[in-house]
C-alpha cells in the first residue's frame, strides 16, 4: 500500500514558487505603472519593488524568467500527468451554480482530493488570466518582435490595459482564494506537506 497525496509535489512546489513570483511581478509591475499611469491613480511607493523605474524593470524582467520556468513546468506536468483533466474538469454552469449556492449557505462539504465546481472554475479562470497576462506582457515588452501578439491584443495601448486588467483579475482571485482558505483552514496543511488523501496498492499509478 502506498500513500496518495492530496496535492502531489509538483502542484505544491509550483503553487508556492508562483506565490513568491506573483509578489515580485506585481510589486515591480506597480512601480513600472507608476512611471506612466493609465488611470487617475498610482500605487503607494512602499508597495512597489525596485526603488526606481530601472530597478522596477530589472526585477520585473528577472522574476519573469522564474515565472516562465515555473509556469511551463506546471502546465506541461498538469497536461501530461492528467492532473488538469482529473482535478479541474468537468464542470458545468449548473454545477457551478449549485455549489456556489451551497457554499453561500455553508452547506458545501469539502472533500480533500476533489475540488468543487466553483474551485474548478476559479482555478481554470486564473490559469487563463495568467496566460492573458503573459501574452499581453510579451506584447508590451517586445512589440516589434511579438508584433503578431500586439495585433491580436488590438494594439500596444490596448495591450497595456489588458495587462492591467488581467493583473487586477488575478488580485481579485487571490483575495477570494485566501478568504476561502481562511473559511476552510484544514485545506492549507495539505497544500504544504501534501497530506494523505487515501492509500493505494503498490503498482497502481501514484501522483508522487
Ligand atoms: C498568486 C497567488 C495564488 C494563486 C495564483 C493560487 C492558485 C491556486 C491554484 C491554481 C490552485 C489549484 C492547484 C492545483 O490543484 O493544481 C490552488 C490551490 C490552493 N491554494 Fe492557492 N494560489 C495563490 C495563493 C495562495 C495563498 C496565499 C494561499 C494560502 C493562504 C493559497 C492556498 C491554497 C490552498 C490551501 C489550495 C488547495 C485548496 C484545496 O485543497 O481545496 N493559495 N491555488
Amino acid at each position: 500500500m502506498r500513500k496518495k497525496r492530496i496535492h502531489p509535489w509538483p502542484v505544491r512546489l509550483c503553487h508556492w514558487v508562483n506565490l513568491l513570483v506573483m509578489i515580485g511581478m506585481v510589486m515591480s509591475g506597480w512601480g513600472i505603472y507608476n512611471a506612466d499611469p493609465i488611470f487617475n491613480f498610482t500605487f503607494p511607493q512602499n508597495a512597489t519593488l525596485g526603488g526606481w523605474l530601472g530597478g522596477n524593470i530589472g526585477w520585473h524582467l528577472a522574476v519573469m524568467w522564474v515565472l516562465a520556468a515555473n509556469g511551463l513546468f506546471y502546465l506541461l506536468w498538469g497536461l501530461f500527468s492528467g492532473h488538469f483533466r482529473q482535478r479541474f474538469f468537468p464542470f458545468t454552469p449548473a454545477s457551478v451554480w449549485h455549489d456556489l449556492v451551497s457554499a453561500l449557505r455553508f452547506r458545501l462539504s469539502h472533500k480533500s482530493n476533489q475540488y468543487n465546481a466553483v474551485q474548478k472554475l476559479m482555478y481554470v479562470g486564473v490559469l487563463l488570466l495568467g496566460l492573458l497576462l503573459v501574452i499581453s506582457g510579451l506584447s508590451i515588452w517586445k512589440p516589434v518582435q511579438f508584433s503578431g501578439l500586439v495585433y491580436l491584443m488590438g494594439g500596444f495601448t490596448v495591450a497595456r490595459y489588458v495587462h492591467f486588467f488581467a493583473m487586477s483579475g488575478i488580485m481579485l482571485f487571490v483575495v477570494v482564494h485566501v478568504v476561502m482558505v481562511l473559511l476552510v483552514p484544514k485545506t492549507l496543511p495539505g497544500m504544504i506537506t501534501g497530506g494523505n488523501a487515501a492509500t493505494k496498492n503498490a503498482g497502481e499509478s501514484a501522483d508522487d
